[in-house]
């Protein structure tokens, strides 16, 4: 058995649309050990909230898991009853969601809000209004007895960020997804909230799980690296190989699209042109192929597994038929 306080397996879920169940995500599988801080990395639509919000068991209406199972902390949280699986949710797993302006109660003060996330896991009375304070300081907000008395709209959007942070944190979570949570901040609180992520990890041996589209983001945060397209994982690996020789050439599309990462030398790789593809109608073969410019024959019919790269997965997986020292440039 890992040591992995969050372990994926085969995950697959569905969203109900027009009649069909559609798959949005296709056979996930990966693991996070304390400490660590893995990246979920890939464009608009393919998969990553829908993940994040299946291994909560928090799943929109439309959409339910199919298959696979989630390892949380030794427990098999599909065997558990909706009651045992509230209960993991914060002290075991807590997500820090896309937007914090619909996570957040806006006829709620900010302050009752973090202690009802407490009450919820038996943390009452005096020491659930102390730890919230707490919670609320932790994060780098300033004077939080006041702040805790304002409502959401009150506040920016860097410290509505922060309140979400508080409320993932307060409860000391193991494992901790946060969910794009530097989009529409500016560049300096960006820089904050990943600090003090990073900060956290480091001090506390939280489980990080990053959800971004952003390269850069992963190159700060991530020891290690899922590149989801189309609902699946089409690379994995340690961040800096990943970085400096991408096995996958959707990956090196990404990688193309930003500057230096790293401080990496590679060459210079192709950016990606057209659009992901809709999900409703997904391409034969592999599902990269009207985009890929390694593209060749077989690409269109047969639909290329996860595999190892290098010796027992040295340079990580990829599911693509043609090798990187095949790739034409
Ligand atoms: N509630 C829903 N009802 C119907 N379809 C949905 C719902 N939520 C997501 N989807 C669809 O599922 C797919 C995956 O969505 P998901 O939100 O996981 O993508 P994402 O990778 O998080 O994208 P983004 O980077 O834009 O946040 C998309 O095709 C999306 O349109
Ligand atoms: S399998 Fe073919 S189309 Fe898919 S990523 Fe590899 S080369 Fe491109
Ligand atoms: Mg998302």
């Amino acid at each position: 058995m890992s040591d992995a306080v969050l372990e994926v397996r085969h995950l697959q879920t569905v969203v109900r649309s027009g009649g069909r169940d559609l798959p949005v995500v296709r056979d996930v599988s990966f693991d996070v050990r304390a400490g660590e801080a893995v990246a979920l990395v890939g464009e608009s639509g393919s998969g990553k909230t829908l993940t994040a919000l299946s291994v909560m068991g928090l799943l929109p209406d439309a959409a339910r898991m199919t298959g696979g199972t989630v390892r949380l902390g030794g427990h098999d949280v599909g065997a558990l009853d909706e009651r045992q699986r509230r209960r993991l949710r914060g002290p075991e797993i807590a997500m820090i969601y896309q937007d914090p302006m619909t996570s957040l109660n806006p006829l709620m003060r900010v302050g009752p809000q973090v202690v009802e996330g407490l009450e919820a896991h038996g943390v009452t009375g005096a020491e659930a209004k102390a730890r919230a304070i707490e919670a609320l300081g932790e994060v780098g907000l300033p004077r939080p007895e006041r702040l805790a008395r304002s409502y959401p709209h009150q506040l920016s959007g860097g410290q509505r960020q922060r309140v979400m942070i508080a409320m993932a944190v307060a409860l000391r979570p193991k494992v901790l997804i946060a969910d794009e949570p530097t989009t529409a901040l500016d560049v300096t609180i960006q820089q904050q909230v990943l600090s003090l992520a990073d900060e956290m990890r480091r001090s506390t041996g939280l489980a990080l799980v990053w959800i971004t589209h952003d390269l850069g983001v992963v190159a700060r945060v991530a020891e290690r690296v899922l590149v989801m397209y189309a609902g699946r994982v089409v690379e994995s690996g340690e961040s800096r190989a990943l970085f400096r020789e991408p096995q996958h050439p959707y990956t090196a599309g990404l990688l193309g699209s930003i500057p230096r990462v790293l401080g990496a030398e590679r060459p210079e790789l192709p950016q990606i042109g057209g659009a992901p593809p809709d999900i409703a109608a997904l391409p034969t073969g592999c599902p990269f192929h009207p985009r890929c410019p390694q593209r060749v024959d077989q690409c269109q019919v047969d639909d290329p597994r996860l595999e190892p790269r290098g010796d027992d997965g040295a340079n990580g997986w990829a599911a693509c038929w043609v090798p990187r020292d095949r790739w034409v440039s």
